[in-house]
C-alpha cells in the first residue's frame, strides 16, 4: 500500500491543492490534524478534506475551531485566528471538524502503525525533543506512529535503545524536492510529514511524505506553492498579519 500522509493544513488552500497535485499515485491519506486554523480559506479546505480516501485525527485548532475545548494555551495571534474560523466555517463544516477522530487511530490495512495530531500519549503534546520522543516510545509500543502538531518535518528513530532525530536534508529552499528514509525491521518510528499550510522548520515549502509499506519507505516532499496567493487572502480577510509574514519565513 502507499499511503499519502498529510497534516496541518490550517485552512491553506494554495498549500494544499499544490501538495495534492505533486503527490504521487497512493491507495489512501493519512490526515493527521489541524485541518482549519490561521489560514484563511477553511471551507475550501474541508471540502477537499472531506473527499479524500483515509482517516483524519483531529488537531487543538480543529478542537477550538468548531467548539470542542478551550483556547487556553493559544497565543493572541492563534486566539484571533479561532474567533475568525468559527465564525467563518459553515454550520455543516464546523459539525464535520467536529466530529473528527481522537488519536491514536490505525493505519487502515497496515499492521502495527497509527495516526496521532500530537503524541501517542496525548493528543496535544508536542514531539520535539529527544526526550519527548523517548517517553513516547516508553509508554506506546507501536511500530510506526505518523504525526503532527509541531510542524516540523522528520522525526524519531528508537533503535538499541537509543533515539536518533530525523530530519530530511535538502539541498536548495526554492525547488521541489524529495528525501527518503528507509525503515529498518529493528526500529520504531514517530514521523512527522511536515505540516502542508504553516510549516515551522525555517522551510516554506509545504510539506508531506508518502509511506510505501512494501518497500518499507518513507519519502519525504517539499513543493514551493503559491504562497503570496495564500498570504493576501489572509490579509484580505483581516486575520494578523504575523500570519501572512509567516508563512513566506517558515518559522
Ligand atoms: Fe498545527
Amino acid at each position: 500500500m502507499r499511503y499519502l500522509v498529510i497534516s496541518d493544513i490550517h485552512s491553506n488552500l494554495e498549500a494544499l491543492q499544490t501538495a495534492l497535485a505533486a503527490a504521487p499515485e497512493h491507495d489512501f491519506v493519512l490526515n493527521l490534524g489541524d485541518v482549519v486554523g490561521y489560514g484563511a480559506s477553511p471551507n475550501e479546505v474541508v471540502k477537499i478534506a472531506k473527499e479524500l480516501n483515509g482517516p483524519i485525527v483531529r488537531g487543538n485548532h480543529d478542537k477550538a475551531c468548531s467548539g470542542l475545548g478551550d483556547t487556553f494555551g493559544f497565543n493572541a495571534v492563534a486566539d484571533r485566528a479561532v474567533s475568525w474560523t468559527v465564525e467563518t466555517l459553515t454550520p455543516e463544516n464546523r459539525d464535520w471538524v467536529r466530529r473528527l477522530e481522537h488519536g491514536p487511530v490505525n493505519i487502515p490495512q497496515f499492521a502495527g502503525g497509527q495516526c496521532v495530531h500530537g503524541s501517542p500519549i496525548d493528543e496535544d503534546d508536542y514531539l520535539l525533543s529527544s526526550a519527548a520522543a523517548f517517553e513516547a516510545f516508553r509508554d506506546d509500543k507501536t511500530q510506526l506512529t505518523f504525526y503532527g502538531h509541531t510542524h516540523v518535518q522528520g522525526g524519531y528513530v528508537l533503535r538499541n535503545g537509543y533515539v536518533e532525530q530525523v530530519r530530511p536534508k535538502y539541498t536548495t529552499a526554492t525547488n521541489e524536492e524529495t528525501w527518503e528514509m528507509p525503515l529498518q525491521d529493528d526500529g520504531r518510528y514517530l514521523i512527522n510529514p511536515g505540516s502542508i499550510g504553516q510549516p515551522r522548520d525555517g522551510d516554506w515549502r509545504a510539506g508531506f511524505a508518502l509511506f510505501d509499506s512494501e518497500a518499507k519507505v518513507v519519502k519525504f516532499y517539499r513543493v514551493p506553492y503559491p504562497v503570496e496567493v495564500a498570504q493576501h487572502r489572509i490579509l484580505a480577510a483581516e486575520l494578523p498579519e504575523y500570519l501572512a509574514v509567516r508563512l513566506r519565513t517558515g518559522r
